[in-house]
């Protein structure tokens, strides 16, 4: 690995899952463009969260990071991010109430849109298109035409950010995240089930000592822990040419920081040590995250988090362990003992999700309920059986009322259902009673642990 890091180093190493862009005269005149383009987020802020994530590596805190697998132009609009948000908001709030522990939130959101892909090619009802690579790439669609990468959707992906970064400060700082307005991030369709209603009963009892609080003069008027919040954006940072045009030096420090999202992490296809992501990754001061699938060696690991936070940083490197039901009880115990052992600064955080999927009789692609419980269960049963901190959560989750996942205890989402209400631009979702549920078990598991 080269020892100059600049924003562009990545470019002389090899990279997997990029598109094979054709007019790349056009291409490098939207990347100047969006160099000229006013950053998303602010280095301060990245370095707040850095701190906080710090508490998560130490049992202080919990992560909750969570949002769409794909972001979609097409479904872009406010009742979506305002959803997410309170589905959010409502999941902290369980387990900051029930299990006990400050929630750090983090939005799989304002920049989550470019997917690696299995294969180059799919085949969509007996026709062979080239794969759908996420917005900010190419067109769902099946036209072959939309299908072809174009440049000019990186600056309809950051347009698309900054609005829908803009809305989330709104709520965060502007009374939607007001603990008094605990009720009203019920979502209407949750009222009438029995979560919903398991969910009012804690409300509830927020609302009492409220009230407590309000006759000994602390209101939300004069405590503003009580009506802000903040909720930070995370995104894949696949497409590098997105990320060096956002790659701002910071005035303040004179660090490099990818400006695009508050962290940033590097997915289980793309982690290969001496590849481009892991080059570019190295030179941001964001914190960061990396998957780590069942392929991941203990060697391995330690390398890469050798390279990824060479200065053992607390707070600057999220490991997302994605293993599968079926699998983490084998891969896992090892390498954690493994980092552990090596006195390694870690957020560790479970990813339910890309390790479960599976495909229904009937052709969709779902996941079950009990494969994500059951993974999570086992993650944090491994960190107590080693003595670490099982810290966060990473999960694929809306709060519209799709039918994406089958299971769950509350609206057992049937094989049959699947086709009712499936929208994902992607992986299937929890929906917000299962996300809710979800919360419930962890807030469980966080209070055992304490
Ligand atoms: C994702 O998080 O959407 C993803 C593709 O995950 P992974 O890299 O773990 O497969
Ligand atoms: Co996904």
């Amino acid at each position: 690995m080269s020892t100059i890091w600049t924003p562009n180093s990545w470019r002389k190493f090899p990279i997997k899952q990029q598109p094979n862009y054709i007019d790349l005269k056009k291409l490098s005149k939207v990347e100047k463009e969006l160099s000229s383009y006013p950053p998303l987020i602010f280095a301060e802020e990245a370095r707040s969260l850095k701190e906080k994530l710090a508490d998560v590596s130490n049992g202080n805190a919990f992560l909750l990071q969570g949002g769409d697998c794909a972001e979609s132009f097409n479904n872009f609009n406010a009742d979506n991010i305002k959803s997410l948000f309170q589905v959010m908001m409502q999941m902290a709030v369980v387990m900051t109430f029930s299990g006990g522990k400050p929630v750090v939130k983090v939005g799989r959101v304002a920049g989550q849109f470019a997917k690696p892909r299995s294969s180059d090619t799919e085949i969509i009802d007996g026709v062979e298109y080239p794969s759908y690579r996420g917005d900010i790439i190419n067109d769902i669609e099946a036209d072959v035409n939309l299908r072809v990468p174009n440049p000019k959707r990186l600056l309809k992906a950051y347009n698309q950010s900054a609005a829908t970064l803009n809305l989330l400060r709104a709520f965060a700082r502007g009374g939607m995240a007001d603990l008094n307005k605990v009720h009203s991030w019920n979502l209407d369709y949750m009222r009438n089930h029995p979560l919903g209603a398991k969910y009012e009963g804690m409300a509830c009892k927020i609302s009492d000592a409220l009230k407590f609080m309000e006759s000994c003069g602390i209101t939300s008027k004069n405590t503003p822990n009580l009506n802000q919040t903040v909720l930070y954006t995370s995104h894949e940072a696949l497409l590098l040419n997105y990320e060096e045009a956002l790659t701002r030096k910071d005035s303040i420090t004179g660090d490099w920081y990818d400006c695009s999202a508050h962290m940033l992490w590097i997915g289980d296809r793309t982690r290969d040590l001496n590849e481009a992501h892991i080059e570019y990754f190295r030179g941001i001061k964001n914190p960061i995250g990396c998957k780590v699938g069942p392929t991941m060696k203990e060697d391995e690991l330690i390398k890469l988090i050798d390279a990824l936070n060479p200065d053992n940083e607390a707070g600057r490197l999220n490991l997302i362990v994605r293993m599968g039901a079926d699998k983490i009880a084998d891969h896992f115990p090892n390498l954690l003992k493994k980092v552990e052992s090596e006195g390694k600064k870690i957020v560790w955080s479970c990813d339910p999700m890309h390790g479960n999927v599976e495909k229904a009789p009937n052709g969709y692609k779902t996941r079950d309920f009990d494969n994500i419980l059951g993974e999570v269960k086992q993650f944090f049963q491994i960190h107590k059986a080693q003595g670490s901190i099982a810290g966060g959560i990473h999960l694929e989750m809306t709060g519209q009322n799709v039918t994406e996942c089958t299971g769950s205890r509350s609206s057992a989402i049937t094989t049959d259902d699947l086709t009712s209400r499936y929208h994902t631009q992607c992986d299937p979702r929890l929906n917000a009673d299962q996300s809710l549920e979800l919360a419930f078990m962890i807030a469980d598991a966080l209070k055992e642990a304490r």
